[in-house]
């Protein structure tokens, strides 16, 4: 199976979880009220998550609250990389306002049925579930005020082509602002394999310098990174220890290394055309 074989799979399996009255927690420790890792839980407030369906919140998968990484502007138009269950879209639908749009793109079966039902079930029309891959948005060029995302572009495989296509749908003045888990610094490549697997990132995170250049590349501006959750050791101990990691031989290399951060940036007003990232 292949990287994209393997994320599809694990998240319909995840969707179907939540269907039948679970929640979506990949990790060792499900319960009926969502996830309790560091990484995905207690991302959103009370009043956030009383005013969308239960459901969507129960399948909330992100790594952070993506209603503090933007200002939405009424009438504005926002896409959600990777929307799974619907949460980051129907929070965004409501910000939006009945003038905007919110669309949220998977390519995950399973996750698109969850979150056109939580749409029914939210009785909002300023949304659209559009399936498709990140990696090849089916939206036209430049039309798109905000992009976001939660916890998806580590998913990917081709990173390079993901920003690319996030350039291209963005309108010029465009803003992207998403929440994505990063690493920091050199880590040995077998302690950064299990503590991926233990985010659950299967192709994997990129390092901060990595991803601000490959933002840089794909022809943004305005690049800034917001760490919102270190993880240390302790956070990963069972899962390590699990995985018959020594846990305490590689606590050094774990320390502040891995993290969930805002990342945004912000697609230039006007380009000069002739070079790669020319606007049309
Ligand atoms: C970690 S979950 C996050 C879901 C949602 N953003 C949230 O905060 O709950 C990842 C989601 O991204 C979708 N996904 C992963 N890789 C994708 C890709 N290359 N193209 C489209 N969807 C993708 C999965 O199907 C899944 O629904």
């Amino acid at each position: 199976m292949d990287v994209k074989e393997q994320v599809r799979e694990k998240y319909g399996q995840a969707a179907l979880r939540v269907k039948s009255g679970g929640s979506s927690c990949c990790g060792s420790a499900p319960s009926s009220t969502g996830c309790v890792d560091p990484i995905t839980s207690n991302l959103y407030d009370s009043g956030q998550t009383s005013a969308i369906p239960e459901e969507a919140v129960k399948a909330s998968l992100g790594c952070g609250n993506t209603t503090a990484l933007a200002k939405l502007n009424p009438g504005e138009t926002v896409l959600d990389l990777g929307s799974g269950g619907g949460i980051d879209v129907l929070l965004s639908a409501r910000r939006v306002g009945p003038t905007g749009k919110a669309y949220g793109l998977d390519m995950t079966d399973e996750m698109l049925a969850l979150a056109r039902e939580n749409k029914r079930k939210a009785g909002v029309e300023n949304v659209g579930f559009l399936k498709g891959e990140i990696e090849n948005i089916p939206l036209p060029d430049n039309s798109v005020d905000v992009i976001i995302s939660n916890c998806v572009i580590n998913l990917s495989a081709d990173k390079d082509r993901v920003l690319h296509e996030a350039f291209r749908v963005l309108k010029p003045g465009g803003r992207f602002a998403v929440s994505d888990v990063v690493t920091r610094g050199q880590v040995p490549a077998d302690v950064r394999q299990n503590m991926l697997l233990w985010v659950g990132c299967i192709a994997g995170a990129l390092e901060q310098h990595e991803y601000v250049g490959k933002l840089a590349k794909a022809g943004f501006d305005g690049i800034d990174m917001e760490p919102t959750r270190v993880y240390n050791i302790e956070d990963a101990r069972a899962f390590l220890t699990g995985q018959g990691v020594d846990v305490d031989a590689v606590a050094p290399h774990v320390e502040n290394k891995f993290m969930s951060a805002f990342i945004r940036a912000v697609k230039p007003a006007s380009k000069e055309c002739g070079g790669p990232a020319c606007c049309s």
